[in-house]
C-alpha cells in the first residue's frame, strides 16, 4: 500500500511588498532583488495573523467534514511557535474541529520541521491505513528592517492530508538524511529575529544537498536523468537553483535543461511570496506540479530538504494516476493575484506592530478567514470570520 500526500493547498496573508520599491527605498539595485536574490514580491501578514491563523486558513481549504473523524494527528512544523509550552496544532485542532481522540503537536528543526512532520505522518498510516494525519509547516520568516536577510522574508503556511493511496503523490521508503552542527542561521529564545551569517547558510544549503543528493544516488542507483523534476527548499529563489546547477554536471546538457526548465516552475509561487521556512519546499512542489505542462501521472520527483543547524533529506515521490484533478490551481493563483500592495512605509508600520504582551488586551478585526480577534489575559483568542474556499471532496 502507498502512503502520501491526498490533499495539498497553502495560504498567504492577502498584502504583499513589490521588491523593486523596497530595493529602491534601501538604495539597493532592483535587479540584485529580481535577480541576484530572485524575489519580486514579499508577503506581509498583519499583527492578527500568526502561525495558527495561516495553518488554520491553508488546512480548512483541505479538510472536509468527513477528514474531521478520520484524522488521527494534527502535526503542526514551525519555528515561529507562539508559545514555548502549548503547541499550535492543539488550537489549530480545535478550530478545525478535528475529533477529539486525536494528537495534536509540534515539531521544530528549522525549516527541516516540515518534513519531519510529513514522514511522521506516513509512518503512523503506514500502520493505520483507514486514518490520516493533517500535516501543516507554518511560519513566519522575519529577519528585520532593512536587515541582511529582509529581501528573503515571507509568511504563509501549506497544509498536506497524509494518507494512504495517496491521489496527489506517495512518499517513497528511500530518504537520506544528514545532520551536522554548525551555526549558520538559529535564533535564541529572547531574540524576535535570528542570528545568521548567510554566506556560511548559503555554502551549508549546497553542500548539504550534495551529500544527501550523492548519498541517495548511491543507495538506489538513481541519477539526475531517472527524476522528472527536482523540488527544493527554498529560502530565495536563487539557491535552490545554485544547489541544482551544483551537481548538474553528472548529466548530459539535455537533462540539465529540462530539469533547470522544471526548477523555474517550482519557483513562480515563492517569487511571489518568499521564505516560507518549513512551508518553502511544499510551497515550491506546489508551484511545480500547478504550473508545469510536461509532467504527468507516474513522474518521479525528487524532494530536497533544508533546516538551518543542519538537517537535510533527500526523497522521492510518484505523481499518481489523475493528480492533477485534486491541485488547486485557480484558487491559489486567485490568492496571489487578488492582494493588495503596500507601500513601503506601510510595510514598515504593519511589520512593526505587535500584539500585546504581559497580560494586556486588545481587539482586531479582520478580513481574513480566521484571524486573532483579541488577546486578553496573555490568550490570544480566534475567529473564523468568511469561509475559507471549500475544497472538492
Ligand atoms: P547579500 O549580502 O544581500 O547579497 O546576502 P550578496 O551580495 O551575496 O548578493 C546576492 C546575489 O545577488 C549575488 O549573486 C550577487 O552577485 C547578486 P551570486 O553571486 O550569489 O550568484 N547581485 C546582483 N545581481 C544582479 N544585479 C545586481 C546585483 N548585485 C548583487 N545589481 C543573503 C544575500 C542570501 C546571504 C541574505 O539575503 C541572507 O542572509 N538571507 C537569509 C539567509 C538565507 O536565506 N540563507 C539561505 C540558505 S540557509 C536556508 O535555506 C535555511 C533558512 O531557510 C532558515 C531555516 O532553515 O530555518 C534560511
Amino acid at each position: 500500500m502507498k502512503i502520501g500526500i491526498d490533499r495539498l493547498s497553502f495560504f498567504i496573508p492577502n498584502l504583499y511588498l513589490d521588491m523593486t520599491e523596497l530595493a529602491n527605498h534601501r538604495g539597493d539595485d532592483p535587479a540584485k532583488y529580481h535577480i541576484g536574490i530572485g524575489q519580486d514580491q514579499m508577503a506581509l501578514n498583519r499583527v492578527s495573523e500568526d502561525i495558527i491563523t495561516l495553518g488554520a486558513n491553508a488546512a480548512s481549504r483541505i479538510v472536509t467534514e468527513q477528514d474531521r473523524e478520520l484524522i488521527d494527528m494534527v502535526i503542526v512544523g514551525t519555528e515561529s511557535g507562539i508559545d514555548h509550552s502549548k503547541a499550535s496544532a492543539v488550537i489549530i485542532h480545535h478550530l478545525l474541529k478535528v475529533q477529539p481522540f486525536a494528537r495534536s503537536f509540534e515539531v521544530k528543526e528549522a525549516c527541516y520541521g516540515g518534513t519531519a512532520a510529513l514522514h511522521m505522518a506516513k509512518e503512523y498510516v503506514k500502520n493505520h491505513q483507514d486514518r490520516k494525519v493533517l500535516v501543516i509547516a507554518s511560519d513566519m520568516a522575519r529577519y528585520g528592517l532593512a536587515s541582511g536577510g529582509e529581501v528573503t522574508q515571507g509568511v504563509g503556511a501549506v497544509a498536506m492530508m497524509v494518507t494512504a493511496d495517496p491521489r496527489i503523490l506517495t512518499i517513497e521508503d528511500d530518504s537520506t538524511f544528514l545532520t551536522e552542527d554548525i551555526y549558520d542561521f538559529w535564533r535564541p529564545d529572547y531574540s524576535e529575529f535570528p542570528i545568521v551569517d548567510g554566506p556560511l547558510s548559503n555554502s551549508t544549503y549546497i553542500e548539504s544537498f550534495q551529500k544527501v543528493w550523492n548519498h541517495h544516488k548511491e543507495l538506489t542507483g538513481l541519477k539526475l536523468e531517472d527524476y522528472d523534476a527536482l523540488s527544493f527548499h527554498i529560502p530565495y529563489t536563487k539557491m535552490g537553483k545554485k544547489a541544482l546547477q551544483s551537481v548538474l554536471d553528472q548529466t548530459d546538457e539535455e537533462n540539465q535543461t529540462r530539469l533547470l526548465e522544471r526548477y523555474e516552475e517550482s519557483i513562480r509561487y515563492s517569487r511571489r511570496v518568499g521564505n516560507l521556512y518549513t512551508g518553502s519546499l511544499y510551497l515550491g512542489l506546489i508551484s511545480l506540479l500547478e504550473n508545469s505542462q510536461t509532467l504527468s501521472s507516474g513522474d518521479r520527483i525528487g524532494l530536497f530538504s533544508y533546516g538551518s543547524g543542519a538537517v537535510s533529506e533527500f526523497f522521492t515521490g510518484y505523481l499518481v494516476e489523475g493528480y492533477q484533478e485534486f491541485l488547486m490551481t485557480e484558487s491559489h493563483q486567485e490568492m496571489l493575484d487578488a492582494r493588495k500592495q503596500v507601500t513601503v512605509a506601510e510595510y514598515e508600520a504593519i511589520f512593526s506592530e505587535k500584539l500585546p504582551e504581559n497580560g494586556e488586551s486588545a481587539e482586531y478585526t479582520s478580513d481574513v478567514p480566521f484571524s486573532i480577534y483579541k488577546v486578553e489575559n496573555d490568550i490570544r483568542y480566534y475567529k473564523q470570520y468568511t469561509q475559507n474556499l471549500a475544497f472538492i471532496s
